[in-house]
């Protein structure tokens, strides 16, 4: 290859930074808190029966993109399903959501005069828009700023998170709502787990004043893909523009009637109770982390972060909390800004007290022989 060296520099600058990634494999002795499947549902029966179901009845592909022929009955009843859970017109079914947002970002910036995202705001909504001259960021959750880069006058896009995939704070999104803009919200840590019926941000906001929403299934639904939520219109001018949609082979069959059944479940009264549990344990995690002085990010949503700032540090507390048996995620810049790398938790409603308290045992413990580490 004629690129060897370029590709081992680059590779050796990463090394030198504690930037380097590798994959290493889950192992099934360690406790997660490195996960999305925030009420445990990749794991509960009714949505494991469902695919089960799915893969004997329609098999294990859809075989063609959506409008070749990809598109099937359980499909088309999910985006029926996901329309009115959610209050919105229409759905359109992505086989994921970084791709959905990229897409949906793309197909839009040559509609919209004026993009104005948040800060930090995921890589996925950001390479949908570098390509283009007319977006800007706005200082994270700052509305002032926000309004302050529309364009008045001007079609504007608004766009943010609900929930902050690395940070685990919330947007002010009435506030947002109010600018004159168009505000598309990127709900994917929020569906099935924020609100009274897990509805996420659909629930606080209405069509008019969220008339785009990304959700995600891969997280609070415990399987993997993602749907752009608004009106007929929207989704009708998505179907003839949104590139990953109209060129990539659809989800299959069995997937979509996962999902189904796992937004059953959340629309259930056991979603309610599952909901419950996990703010509970948050908040049990965080009265822990509390008595113990370990110095947590200030938030309720099951994101919860441990700012160490450098990124060798940031690795060293991820090596030694699997001594523990315990896996969370180490986040190190460009995902987070420079100087901020970090532990991501994640709670789930799967959680018992005895491994928060186990988790809140090894984080003191390592913090202790960092400390020590440093002095000696
Ligand atoms: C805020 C946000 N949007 C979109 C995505 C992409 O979703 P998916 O994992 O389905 O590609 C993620 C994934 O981590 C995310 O955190």
């Amino acid at each position: 290859m004629q690129i060897t060296s370029q590709l081992s520099s680059q590779l050796e600058q990463l090394r030198q930074q504690h930037r380097y990634r590798t994959l290493t494999q889950r192992q099934s002795s360690q406790v997660q808190f490195g996960n999305n499947d925030y009420l445990g549902l990749s794991m509960h029966p009714r949505v494991k029966a469902a695919y089960a179901e799915g893969i004997h009845q329609f098999g294990a592909s859809s075989g063609a993109s959506p409008l070749v022929s990809g598109y099937q009955a359980p499909h088309a009843y999910l985006r029926e399903q996901l329309a009115q859970w959610l209050g919105r017109e229409d759905a359109l079914l992505f086989s994921s959501g970084f791709a959905a947002n990229q897409c949906v970002m793309q197909a839009l910036a040559s509609i919209y005069q004026r993009i104005v995202l948040d800060k930090l705001s995921h890589a996925s909504l950001i390479d949908g828009v570098r390509h283009f001259e007319h977006w800007k960021r706005f200082r994270h959750n700052d509305v002032a700023h926000a309004a302050q880069l529309l364009v008045p006058n001007e079609a504007n896009l608004l766009v943010t998170e609900s929930v902050f995939s690395m940070d685990g704070d919330s947007a002010p999104l009435t506030e947002l709502a109010n600018l004159q803009a168009d505000l598309w919200v990127d709900d994917a840590h929020g569906i099935g787990v924020v609100g009274d019926d897990g509805r996420g941000a659909a629930e606080q906001l209405s069509a008019m004043q969220a008339p785009l929403l990304t959700i995600t299934f891969g997280k609070g639904l415990g399987v993997m893909g993602a749907a752009i939520v608004g009106s007929s219109l929207l989704i009708d001018y998505l179907t003839n523009h949104a590139r990953e949609f109209i060129y990539s082979t659809a989800m299959p069959a069995a997937q979509a009637l996962a999902v189904s059944a796992a937004v059953d479940v959340v629309a259930s009264s056991e979603g309610a109770v599952l909901r419950q549990r996990l703010n509970d344990t948050i908040q049990y995690f965080r009265e822990c982390c509390r008595l113990n002085g370990l110095p947590i990010g200030d938030n309720h949503h099951a994101i919860q972060t441990l700012i160490v700032g450098d990124d060798a540090k940031a690795v060293a507390w991820g090596q030694a909390l699997q001594t523990h048996g315990i896996h969370c995620g180490v986040i190190r810049p460009p995902t987070v800004p420079q100087g901020s790398a970090r532990l991501r938790m994640t709670i789930a409603a799967t959680h018992s007290n005895a491994q928060i308290d186990n988790l809140v045992a090894a984080l003191v413990a390592t913090r202790e022989s960092l400390e020590r580490a440093e002095i000696t």
